[in-house]
């Protein structure tokens, strides 16, 4: 059985690695291969021989290679894992900067960054998809590139390929600390969760089947979970939010509900360190020096400064489960088809969904709760209309997914920042 992974040069590579190995009894990838682009090359290389060193220390029947040529790497795959960023990290940081220059969020997968960023990816998805459609078409293309959600719901929408499903560590993230304040295995934890990627709620939370949420919400106020991966801060919630809201938010709805806090902290932190991009290229060189020793080979634990740690536990599990039928339940980006009542039934939505060879099966969770059912429906228009930007290159379509996310607002300052960001950015978006 053979694993492409589409952006193999990243650094979060031997993490996904380390999660074949560790399950290759139950998921026996006989070959990997490598994909990148000419720009990621060298990386890849390395990557790649520190993947063949834990491989073989691991003394399972894997063959390793890598390419630039994606064509000849996808034919018969089963599996196609992407994890590209077009632009690399020079782009983000300009998605990043541009925004706190004008004292908006400055974040890489919400607000105008966001926006950019899925300009960027979806054309180059997109053309991924048609590629796997043609010589993969059995495929499952795993899509972790962000925005996950957004990106996934264009290919969804206009790729030939439609066995796509997006992931996030956010859900899985969740899952484990609040396992380990209740100190229980995280196995027997449950979370019903409701919403859009990076714009997903906890609604419920099981514990062996018995509704422990009223105790959770109890500890976020005393601050004691604290589920923020690497790239985020945790400013805690007070106890009115929580006691109002009586759901589960995930780390990123800080930029939304604690906005004016979130952007105080993040230009902050920009003045003392720079944007987070430019943080991630210095973990980056890190990681990279450590990757290239030729002693090492096991995942180090460095690339837990990684926002995306532990992704591969999502990644890995996913695939086995589709592999083996499971029938587990996972929390996944795929086709709503009605497990939310009240969003269009081929809106992509993230879900908790019962994982199959034929696909993930949305768990239906009824109509969306009141407190948060305008916030999400805005959401959602607003990322229809990010892709529909992204397809058209159209000024006033950009403008008009600018307008819609609450963390632009402003008209004048969105265009302001849509037009600095449009020449910026210029290389890598050929529709505009
Ligand atoms: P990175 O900057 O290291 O990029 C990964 C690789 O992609 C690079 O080696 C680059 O050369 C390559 N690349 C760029 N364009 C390509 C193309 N057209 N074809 C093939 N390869 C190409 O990025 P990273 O920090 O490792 O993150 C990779 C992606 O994964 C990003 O989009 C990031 O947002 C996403 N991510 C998502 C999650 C999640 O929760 N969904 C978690 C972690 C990372
Ligand atoms: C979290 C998110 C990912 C995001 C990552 C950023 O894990 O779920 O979607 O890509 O953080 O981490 P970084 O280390 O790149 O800032
Ligand atoms: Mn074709
Ligand atoms: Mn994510």
């Amino acid at each position: 059985m053979k694993l492409v992974i589409i952006g193999g040069g990243s650094s979060y590579t031997p993490e996904i690695i380390e999660g074949l190995i560790k399950r290759h009894s139950s998921f026996p990838v006989s070959t990997i291969v490598l994909v990148d682009i000419d720009e990621g090359y060298d990386k890849m290389t390395i990557v790649g021989e520190l993947a063949k060193r834990m491989i073989e220390a691991a003394g399972v029947p894997i063959a390793l290679s890598w390419t630039t040529n994606r064509k000849e790497a996808l034919k018969d795959a089963a599996f196609v894992s992407t994890q590209l960023r077009v632009g690399g990290l020079k782009a983000r940081e300009k998605d990043e900067r541009i925004p706190l220059s004008h004292g908006m969020i400055g974040q890489e997968t919400n607000g105008a960054g966001g926006i950019f960023k899925a300009f960027r990816t979806i054309p180059v998805l997109l053309d991924i998809a048609e590629d796997i459609h043609d010589i993969c078409p059995d495929a499952w293309m795993i899509n972790f590139t962000n925005p996950a959600g957004i990106v996934t719901e264009a290919l969804l929408k206009y790729s030939p390929h439609k066995k796509v499903i997006g992931v996030c560590n956010i859900p899985f993230n969740m899952q484990h600390s609040i396992a380990e304040v209740l100190e229980v295995d995280p196995s027997s934890v449950r979370i019903e969760f409701v919403g859009l990627n990076h714009f997903v709620y906890g609604k419920k939370v099981f514990v062996d089947g018995m509704d422990r949420t009223q105790e959770v919400l109890d500890r976020l106020i005393e601050q004691v979970v604290n589920y923020s991966p690497a790239n985020i801060v945790s400013l805690g919630w007070t106890e009115t939010f929580l006691k109002s809201l009586q759901l589960l938010p995930n780390p990123y709805h800080q930029y939304y509900y604690k906005q004016e806090a979130m952007l105080a902290k993040d230009l902050q932190s920009y003045e003392q360190n720079g944007t987070r991009s430019e943080v991630v290229q210095e973990v980056e060189h890190k990681l990279f020096e450590l990757y290239k020793q030729p002693t090492l080979h096991e995942k180090p634990k460095e690339l837990e400064d990684r926002g995306g740690a532990y992704y591969s536990d999502v990644a890995c599990s996913l695939m086995s489960a589709l592999y083996n039928d499971s029938h587990e339940i996972m929390t996944v980006n795929t086709l709503n088809q009605g497990a939310i009542r009240d969003l269009p039934l081929d809106s992509v939505v993230e879900v908790n969904c019962v994982i199959t060879k034929s696909g993930p099966m949305p768990l239906a969770t009824g109509a969306l709760p009141e407190q948060i059912k305008g916030d999400i429906l805005k959401m959602k228009a607003f990322e229809e209309q990010v892709i529909r930007a992204s397809l058209s290159g159209d000024y006033e379509e950009a403008f008009l997914a600018f307008l819609l996310n609450p963390l632009v607002g402003d008209e004048d300052r969105a265009k302001v920042v849509l037009d600095e960001l449009l020449i910026a950015h210029q290389a890598h978006l050929p529709q505009f």
